[in-house]
C-alpha cells in the first residue's frame, strides 16, 4: 500500500514541477516540451505504474495520471502562443509586429496653450498671477469701474444675469479681479505697489457666430505703483508683442475709449502673417487689433481706496481667442467650444 501512495505522490509533485517550470522564451518552450510531451517524457514512468496499480484504485490512478498529462499540454499550448519562435516578429497566434490600438495620448487645446504661454510672459517679468470669480456683483464689474447703472458704456457689454435685485451676472471682463485686488490691499492695511496678472472666462449675452461667442476667455494686467506712466505701459505691450508674435513686431496704440481708464487705447500688432505689407489675416491694412488697454482712472483707484494723487497705473485685458486666433491662424471662434477632434488634435501633442 505504501508503494501505492508513493505513486500518488509522484503525480502531485509532477504536477508541481509542470506549473512551475519556467519558461520565458522559444528555448525553455522546448526544454519544458522535451520533459514534460517528448518521447522520453517524465510522465511515463507514472503511465508504466497503472499496470501495478491493484483493480480497486486503477480507475482513480488513470484519471490522475491523466490529469496530469492533460495539464502539461494544457500548459505547453499556453506558452507556445506566447513563446514559440520568440525573437522573430511573430510568435504563434501573436504577431506582435501589428499595430497596436493605444490610446491617443491627447492634445492640449488652444486656449491652455495661449494661457501658459502669456502666464510665463508676465510671471517672468515679476506679475502676479490672481484669480477671480466668473459670477460677480455689480460693484466689481461695473460700478467700481466707472460704469454706474444708465452708464450708457454698459450697452458695450451685453450681460447674463443670474439674478436682477440686486445684481448678480456672470463677469463680462476680467477687470472685475482689478477692483476685487485693489480692495483686498487696502482693506489689509496697504498701499500700492500691485502687480498682478488674471486670466479665466467672462461672459457676454453675444449671438453665437464665426466672430463672436457668448462665453471666451481674457487676460488682465493690472500694475499700481508711483510714477507709472503710459511710457510703461507701451513697453509691456511691446514685450508683450514680441513675445508672443516674435521679435520683428511692432506695435501701434489707437485713441480708445473705456469708463475705467483715461486716457484709453486699442492696441494693434504689426501683422505677423505678412509682416505689415498686407495680406487677407490684417485686411491689407498691416496691422491687426488685439485689445483695450489704458492709465487706470483715478476714480477707480479713489473706488478702491488708493490715493490717486500718489498712485499711478495701467492695465489692459485682450481676449485669448482672439489673440490665439492670430497666432494659430484660425478661422472661427465656435472651433474653440465645439470639441472636434479634427480641430484639437492639430494642437502639440503632449
Ligand atoms: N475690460 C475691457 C474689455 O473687456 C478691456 C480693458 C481692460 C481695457 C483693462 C482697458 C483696461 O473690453
Amino acid at each position: 500500500m505504501e508503494g501505492l501512495q508513493d505513486q500518488f505522490a509522484a503525480i502531485e509533485s509532477l504536477m508541481t514541477d509542470v506549473k512551475a517550470f519556467p519558461v520565458a522564451n522559444a528555448a525553455e518552450l522546448e526544454q519544458f516540451r522535451i520533459k514534460f510531451l517528448g518521447t522520453k517524457n517524465v510522465l511515463k514512468d507514472v503511465f508504466a505504474e497503472i499496470k501495478n496499480v491493484p483493480n480497486e484504485r486503477k480507475k482513480e490512478f488513470g484519471q490522475k495520471v491523466n490529469e496530469l498529462k492533460q495539464l502539461a499540454e494544457q500548459r505547453f499550448a499556453e506558452l507556445e502562443l506566447v513563446y514559440k519562435n520568440a525573437g522573430n516578429t511573430t510568435t504563434g497566434n501573436i504577431d506582435i509586429s501589428m499595430p497596436v490600438n493605444t490610446a491617443a495620448p491627447g492634445s492640449r487645446h488652444p486656449i491652455t496653450l495661449m494661457k501658459d504661454e502669456l502666464m510665463a510672459i508676465f510671471t517672468k517679468i515679476g506679475y502676479t498671477a490672481i484669480d477671480g470669480p466668473e459670477i460677480e456683483d455689480d460693484w466689481h464689474n461695473f460700478t467700481a469701474l466707472g460704469m454706474p447703472e444708465d452708464h450708457p458704456a454698459r450697452d458695450m457689454q451685453d450681460t447674463f444675469y443670474v439674478q436682477v435685485n440686486p445684481a448678480v451676472l456672470l463677469r463680462t471682463h476680467t477687470s472685475n479681479v482689478q477692483i476685487r485686488v485693489m480692495e483686498e490691499l487696502t482693506k489689509s492695511g496697504k498701499q500700492p505697489p500691485v502687480r498682478i496678472v488674471a486670466l479665466g472666462r467672462t461672459y457676454r449675452n453675444e449671438t453665437i457666430s464665426a466672430r463672436a461667442h457668448c462665453t471666451f476667455h481674457q487676460i488682465e494686467l493690472l500694475y499700481i505703483d508711483e510714477g507709472v506712466t503710459f511710457a510703461d505701459m507701451k513697453q509691456t505691450l511691446l514685450y508683450l508683442a514680441q513675445e508672443l508674435y516674435g521679435a520683428q513686431t511692432k506695435i501701434r496704440l489707437r485713441p480708445s475709449y473705456f469708463p475705467f481708464t483715461e486716457p484709453s487705447a486699442e492696441m494693434d500688432v504689426s501683422c505677423f502673417v505678412c509682416g505689415g505689407s498686407g495680406c487677407a489675416i490684417c485686411k491689407h491694412t498691416g496691422w491687426v487689433e488685439i485689445g483695450g488697454c489704458g492709465m487706470v482712472d483715478p476714480v477707480v483707484l479713489e473706488n478702491c481706496g488708493i490715493d490717486s494723487e500718489k498712485y499711478t497705473g495701467f492695465a489692459f485685458g485682450f481676449g485669448l481667442e482672439r489673440m490665439a486666433i492670430l497666432k494659430y491662424k484660425i478661422n472661427d471662434i465656435r472651433l474653440f467650444t465645439e470639441n472636434d477632434l479634427r480641430f484639437l488634435k492639430q494642437f502639440e501633442q503632449l
